[in-house]
């Protein structure tokens, strides 16, 4: 067995998964959601504090599995540095402890594998990957053999749903409280601008689109901000954000569609963009993949899944040599 721990912003979790039948024995995570909503975002300094709580206590209740483990994986990259530390110590502090072998996860891999958790791999394969940290469309051909194709040149998908939550005040996470309002609200109330909309290049820019909808609520403040009025916003943007990404990915078809297509990362939960893309894909006879909604955020089970992965053909650290990456440029 593996055991995972994963802690690159505001999620402690660890798990533990069976190497030959990829049975996931253990997991759990403790989120810090409530303690950083009333700052509207993450506060990197209180969320490692909160690490240092949650992981020795999820630890305590895999005890009985220790004497099992073959290795220890760890999320090392990207994420914040603060809270990456946190997960590396502990992974240090095993591997010593029980004289095995470390794994170091690219977090971002860790998205993609969200799709294979107890199950076989599928490659080649499409993915977009839609977080807090990132909007990025992947070319997934082995664990190895991954291409960026696209990514945002500003604020990420799921960023610009926190900070338009932020701006009309309804806390963080944005992406569901968002989500939650637009139901009750009109989405063509307001005419937002779908970013980059006349250039052919397949990338990413929500920042323009956050200041746009800055403007909107600074010129509804002068009166009154109403219910109807926050509903109204959350569900023109929601669409403009997500037709955003449509009209991307229609581009990225048009010139190859792929046999298999995947959505991953927390903002995959979006039931909006869920359907904009079924829709999209049933057009191009496209498989499209989903990862079941509790590993669409951040969590240990899909570390773990990749740790298998790198395990089976002998990727492990030295000690001395795990450290930790806030950013990664490619795959
Ligand atoms: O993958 P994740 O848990 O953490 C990162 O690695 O970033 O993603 C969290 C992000 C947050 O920005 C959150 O607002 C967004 O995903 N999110 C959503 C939804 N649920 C979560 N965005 C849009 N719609 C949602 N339903
Ligand atoms: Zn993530």
């Amino acid at each position: 067995m593996i055991l995972a721990i994963e802690s690159s912003c505001d999620d402690s979790s660890i798990s533990i998964t069976k190497i030959e039948t990829l049975e996931l024995v253990f997991h759990k995570k403790i989120s810090q959601e409530l303690e950083h909503s009333i700052y509207g975002g993450v506060v990197p300094e209180l969320a490692a504090r909160l690490h240092i709580e949650a992981l020795p206590k999820i630890l305590a209740e895999c005890k009985d599995y220790l004497k099992d483990l073959k290795a220890v994986a760890v999320t090392n990259a990207p994420g914040l540095s603060v809270t990456l530390t946190e997960g590396v110590a502990m992974a240090k502090a095993i591997s010593i402890a029980l004289n095995i072998p470390i794994i170091a996860v690219n977090h971002l891999k860790g998205h993609i594998y969200s799709l294979f958790i107890e199950k076989k791999e599928i490659f080649p394969i499409t993915v977009l990957l839609v977080s807090g940290g990132h909007t990025q469309i992947i070319e997934a051909n082995s664990l190895n053999e991954m291409k960026l194709v696209a990514r945002t040149l500003d604020d990420s998908f799921g960023e610009s749903f926190d900070k338009v939550s932020k701006m009309l005040n309804l806390g963080y996470p944005g992406g569901p409280m968002i989500e939650k309002y637009a139901k009750n609200g009109d989405e063509n109330r307001f005419d937002f601008p779908i970013p980059l909309s006349q250039s052919r290049r397949i990338e990413f820019s929500y920042s323009g689109l956050k200041n746009a909808v800055r403007l909107e609520i600074e010129k509804l403040e002068r009166t009154t901000l109403e219910e109807q009025d926050i509903a109204n916003i959350s569900a023109s943007f929601q669409k403009t954000a997500v037709l955003h990404i449509i009209q991307k990915l229609k581009k990225l078809f048009k010139q190859k569609a792929p046999k298999d297509f995947a959505i991953v990362g927390g903002a995959s939960a979006n039931l909006f963009l869920r359907k904009e893309l079924e829709t999209l894909c049933k057009k191009y006879d496209t498989r499209l993949h989903l990862s079941e909604l509790k590993y669409c955020s951040d969590n240990a089970a899909m570390i773990g899944r990749v740790a298998v992965e790198q395990y089976k053909i002998g990727e492990f650290i030295n000690l001395e040599d795990l450290d930790i990456k806030t950013r990664l440029k490619d795959y």
